[in-house]
């Protein structure tokens, strides 16, 4: 990933960074903004287990970087009273990782694993025993003599995050009762967020103030957060530290924010996308090449922004610019530009 990239999305850039968003993060479902058929799914599933007295199903929540995927998990252990034990799917290399992980857990543990779709495949096959009947099968010795124990695991709940459900195998898919699929959010969720976040911070802003800084946050609370930030550094150097839509306007021109909320990044994709492969359709490699970043970055961090702006599509031979890329970049779009069938996620 590129240091744009990061510095858009990834979690946390460095220690102060990482205490702020710690900070700004819900610990419960009535501080949860926006995504309400989530919130209202995970609010009867959890009261129900926790009615129960049993451990809730495991759960799966998909979606783009920055949408509330580890809150959620946060959440869902907070709301059931019970405690979080985090990893990911990168971070468990060897069968026995996970294994001493699960051996530790007590009774109703919430085990969030973020990233599962990148779980080493021997690593997933312990993972579906520990899933459906809370049991690890351990092999002892080796050839003929070879035999499997059985050992029991405490009940827990596994909380799975991914950037893409069409990542994961069919089997380990299979085995979570729940899954979320987390939208871009909408304008008004992000400025409830925007104003949130800056009563934590103590940024002075008016109504305007947050309403253009969520209008420009790529339908995504890391960002609204991560430009809230960047807004209070510019009021505070430049001017007298309230936040108005003109001073967000301004201080987000300066961090090359646009009028969209589009990057450096997603404007240089819609540049190759429209001039250098004349409107495309392109294959994603060729595209990620053209613009310096890893495929698998352009398609989940950008390209779910850019979809939902109408900007690129998806078609069965590649990526092609609508019109209204043309239109963003102050070009105009050739005659032949028009829209084609998109493809389904995944
Ligand atoms: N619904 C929400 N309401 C308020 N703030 C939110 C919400 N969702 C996310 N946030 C804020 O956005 C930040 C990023 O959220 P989070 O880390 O949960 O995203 P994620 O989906 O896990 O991202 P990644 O895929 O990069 O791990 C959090 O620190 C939190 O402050
Ligand atoms: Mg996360």
């Amino acid at each position: 990933m590129s240091a744009a990239a990061r510095e858009l999305l990834e979690p946390a850039a460095g220690p102060d960074e990482a205490r702020t968003e710690a900070a700004l993060r819900p610990r419960s479902l009535a501080e949860f903004v926006g995504q309400p058929r989530v919130v209202e799914h995970l609010e009867i599933l959890l009261r129900a287990a926790a009615a129960r007295g049993q451990a809730a199903d495991h759960l799966l929540f998909a979606g783009p970087p920055g949408l509330g995927k580890t809150t959620l998990a946060g959440i869902v252990a907070a709301e059931l009273g019970v405690g979080l034990r985090v990893t990911s799917g990168p971070a468990l290399e060897r069968a026995g990782d996970l294994a001493a992980i699960l051996t530790n857990l007590e009774d109703g543990d919430v085990l969030f694993v973020d990233e599962v779709h990148r779980l080493p495949r021997p690593v997933e096959e312990v993972l579906y025993p520990a899933m459906e009947d809370f049991a690890l099968d351990i092999v002892i010795g080796k050839g003929p003599t070879a035999r499997t124990i059985r050992i029991d695991l405490p009940r827990f709940t596994l909380v799975g995050a991914t950037t893409r459900t069409g990542l994961i195998s069919g089997p380990l898919r299979d085995r979570f009762g729940f899954l979320a699929r987390l939208d871009l959010y909408d304008p008004v969720d992000l400025a409830r967020i925007v104003r949130r976040a800056a009563g934590i911070l103590g940024v002075r802003i008016d109504e305007a103030g947050a309403v253009e800084i969520a209008r420009r946050a790529r339908g995504t609370p890391r960002v609204a957060n991560r430009l809230l930030r960047r807004v209070r550094d510019w009021a505070e150097v430049r001017g007298d530290g309230q936040v108005d839509a003109a001073v967000a306007a301004a201080a987000l021109r300066t961090f090359d924010v646009d009028e969209r909320g589009l990057d450096k990044l997603d404007r240089a994709i819609l540049h190759a996308l429209c001039v250098t492969f004349g409107g495309g359709p392109v294959g994603l490699a060729t595209l990620a090449v053209a613009v310096g970043e890893e495929p698998a970055t352009v398609e989940d961090v950008y390209e779910p922004f850019l979809l939902a702006e109408g900007l690129l599509r998806r078609t069965p031979r590649g990526r092609t610019a609508t019109p209204a890329a043309w239109v963003h970049l102050g070009l105009t779009p050739p005659p032949g530009a028009h829209p084609a069938p998109t493809l389904p996620e995944g």
